[in-house]
């Protein structure tokens, strides 16, 4: 009796061993085929997107020159903190240029690609979706900033500053700034993915890069304003801009008359 006792025990003991060595093989293979899924959508959203991007560079409406900015500084002897409490709106420039170095930096700044692997950005965006397409129009063109090369592609070498400055609101200074950075939008990149939320996430993005181009040009000594009072359809046309891009925002940057 006993005997026969201890035997079905040994039995129950093995049996339920082995459903459990069964169910942890079992849990682990659906957690590790879960994990390879997960793997495989990151992978395949950030290929999206950077062909997204890729795709948006590549518009009719530049096959101008192209002109490879130098590598942004990642130093500087202006803290952050010196930076934000210095910072005031300038309206008032002298007519000495920036040069390439300080627009690379201010452009960089604003949407520069700060991780190579991923195309991530100096300011954040939801989803990683970037919406936002910078512009600059400076004494000799219009160019189109292209962050994946840090490169600029000239639109027009004509000098539109003095029709920029008409097309917001007559804001005379503008034309003396040496250049002025205009912030577009292309909010399907957002709204595709976020729907009628996603317009906020556009207009909180643009505020990011505004602010961080305002803090760079404090930080390189520079005045910059940023513009909100501008006829959209005016500015679109003087870049000769698709419907699709928005501008939201103007910051002209220069030196500060004496
Ligand atoms: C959304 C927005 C739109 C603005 N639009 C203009 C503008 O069209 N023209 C202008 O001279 N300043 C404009 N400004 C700058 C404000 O006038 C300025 O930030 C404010 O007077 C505070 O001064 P501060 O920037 O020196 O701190 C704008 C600021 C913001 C945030």
């Amino acid at each position: 009796m006993n005997n026969n006792f201890t035997k079905n025990l040994v039995i129950l003991i093995k049996i339920s061993a082995i459903i459990f060595i069964f169910f942890i093989l079992i849990t682990s293979a659906i957690s590790c085929m879960s994990l390879k899924n997960l793997n495989s959508y990151i992978t395949y959203t950030i290929k999206e997107r950077l062909t997204s991007i890729k795709d948006a560079s590549l518009n009719d409406f530049e096959k101008g020159e192209e002109i490879m900015l130098p590598n942004p500084k990642l130093e500087s002897k202006v803290s952050l903190e010196e930076a934000l409490n210095n910072r005031r709106s300038v309206r008032s420039f002298s007519s000495k240029e920036l040069s390439t170095e300080e627009i690379s930096q201010l452009l960089w700044a604003a949407q520069g690609i700060t991780k190579e692997n991923t195309g991530f950005r100096t300011a954040p965006s939801a989803g990683a979706l970037y919406p936002l397409e910078l512009f600059i129009v400076k004494s000799d063109g219009a160019f189109h900033y292209i962050p994946d090369e840090h490169k600029l592609i000239k639109l027009t070498p004509e000098d539109l500053r003095s029709n920029l400055a008409q097309g917001a609101s007559f804001q005379d200074f503008i034309a003396d700034a040496s250049i002025s950075i205009v912030i577009t939008a292309i909010y399907e990149r957002t709204t595709a993915k976020y729907g009628d939320r996603g317009i906020r996430y556009v207009h909180m993005e643009a505020g990011h890069c505004c602010q961080n181009i305002l803090l760079q040009a404090q930080a390189l000594g520079l005045g910059a304003v940023p513009i909100g009072a501008f006829d959209d359809s005016c500015i679109q046309k003087l870049l000769n801009l698709p419907e699709d891009y928005v501008p939201l925002y103007i910051v002209p940057v220069g030196y500060k008359a004496e």
